[in-house]
């Protein structure tokens, strides 16, 4: 229909919509590491709100069939259900989705090999990998340019003053701006932490056995590299997933891919435990079905292979100990986080 009112964005002028953007609190326990948010990209509701949107809108693929969300799913807690990840054109990836929870946290980089050194330079991947999103930034900054509202949404975010000002850039950064609001702090380990609720007996020996500290109970190791609060550690390991004969042996070089050092080869960054039980199937290559399956896993040492970790070992837990660790790792659920509005589908 015709409007007689002009269009004020018509020359794509987007001055006259106010900019004044709201800082976003993002409410991190005190038993939590601080937050490292970069001083040019600090959180704003109008930021997140953007990034979300982004982050859930297919517009982002060339076919426009898939988001970032087909593969970072909230209710598998930003996973997607597959050993490896497939991209709009069916093209498996090598690699399984990487869950996003408490993803603000991690320092040491971002990938299964650490490739990427912030959330903003990893969000400026997956649109142009050709097995993700198999798109190209300059067909989608056009489109935004183009779009009934994400104009606006970019102006109340970041203050630009004309529809041509979008750029990937700023697109990353809405995107890691919403990416660090995945905090989940709300599981019964976390209240354990705070004091307002007990573990029960079973879960107490499972504590024990995950951090070898107690002497009258088998070592688990799993603290050494899945440690509290994150249940991850910003470092990277041989988990013994291969059996390998020499170090240029593993199907997948992991660290060693971006270091170029041959003893990095074999090791891949040691995520979260959180909620791990909706992240399934497990490990960077999705090779392990069911939790049971990693237990197993690490009860038996890993593969022969003398590049493994030193600190794995056959563990020989008995069924009521590998309970007593499962159940301990549990309370690291938190299934509020799930479920939270404010992650989900803001098309929806
Ligand atoms: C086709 C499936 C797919 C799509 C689409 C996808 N991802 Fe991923 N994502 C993955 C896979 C697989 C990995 C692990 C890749 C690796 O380590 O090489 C990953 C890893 C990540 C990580 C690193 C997590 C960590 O702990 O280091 C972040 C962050 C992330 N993706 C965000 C996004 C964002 C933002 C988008 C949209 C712009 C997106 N992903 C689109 C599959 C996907
Ligand atoms: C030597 C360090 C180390 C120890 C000890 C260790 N892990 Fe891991 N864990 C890793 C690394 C590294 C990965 C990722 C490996 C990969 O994908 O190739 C991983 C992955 C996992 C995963 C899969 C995560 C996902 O998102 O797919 C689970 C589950 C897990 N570990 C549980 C445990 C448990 C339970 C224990 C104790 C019994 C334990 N880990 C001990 C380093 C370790």
């Amino acid at each position: 229909m015709w409007s007689c009112t002009p269009d004020p964005a018509k020359d794509g002028s987007l001055s006259d919509i106010p900019y004044a953007p709201h800082n976003k609190i993002l409410e991190i326990p005190s038993h939590f590491p601080k937050m490292d948010i970069p001083s040019d990209n600090p959180t704003t509701e109008e930021g997140v709100l953007l990034g979300r949107h982004l982050f859930y809108d297919p517009i982002l693929s060339a076919d426009s069939t898939m988001s970032c969300s087909s593969c970072h799913i909230q209710s598998k807690n930003f996973t997607d259900g597959l050993p490896t990840s497939q991209g709009i054109d069916g093209i498996n990836g090598r690699r399984s989705a990487m869950s996003l929870v408490n993803i603000g946290f991690v320092k040491v980089g971002f990938f299964w090999d650490g490739r990427s050194k912030t959330l903003e330079d990893q969000a400026l991947a997956p649109v142009e990998d050709p097995v993700e999103l198999h798109n190209h930034w300059g067909e989608l900054i056009d489109k935004l340019k183009a779009h009934p509202t994400y104009p606006k949404l970019f102006r109340e975010a970041f203050g630009i003053d004309h529809k041509d000002k979008i750029t990937k850039e700023l697109a990353a950064k809405a995107i890691a701006q919403f990416e660090r609001t995945l905090i989940s702090k709300d599981s019964k380990f976390d209240r354990w932490q705070q004091g307002i609720e007990n573990l029960s007996d079973i879960e107490l020996i499972g504590n024990g056995i995950y951090f070898d500290d107690d002497p009258d109970l088998p070592d688990g190791e799993c603290g050494h590299c899945h440690n509290i609060p994150l249940a991850a550690t910003d470092d990277y390991f041989n988990n013994g997933l291969f059996a390998a004969k020499s170090l240029t042996d593993f199907i997948d070089l992991g660290r060693g891919e971006v270091t170029k050092q041959l003893n990095d080869n074999g090791k891949f960054r040691a995520p979260t435990l959180r909620n791990i039980r909706h992240s399934a199937p497990y490990m960077h290559d999705g090779s392990l079905a069911t939790f049971d399956e990693v237990l197993k896993h690490y009860n038996s040492g890993g593969k022969e292979s003398v590049y493994k970790d030193k600190v794995l070992h056959k563990l020989g837990l008995d069924e009521f100990y590998l309970n007593c660790l499962s159940a301990f790792i549990d309370t690291f659920e938190d299934t509020t986080f799930l479920h939270n509005p404010e992650f989900s589908n803001p098309f929806k």
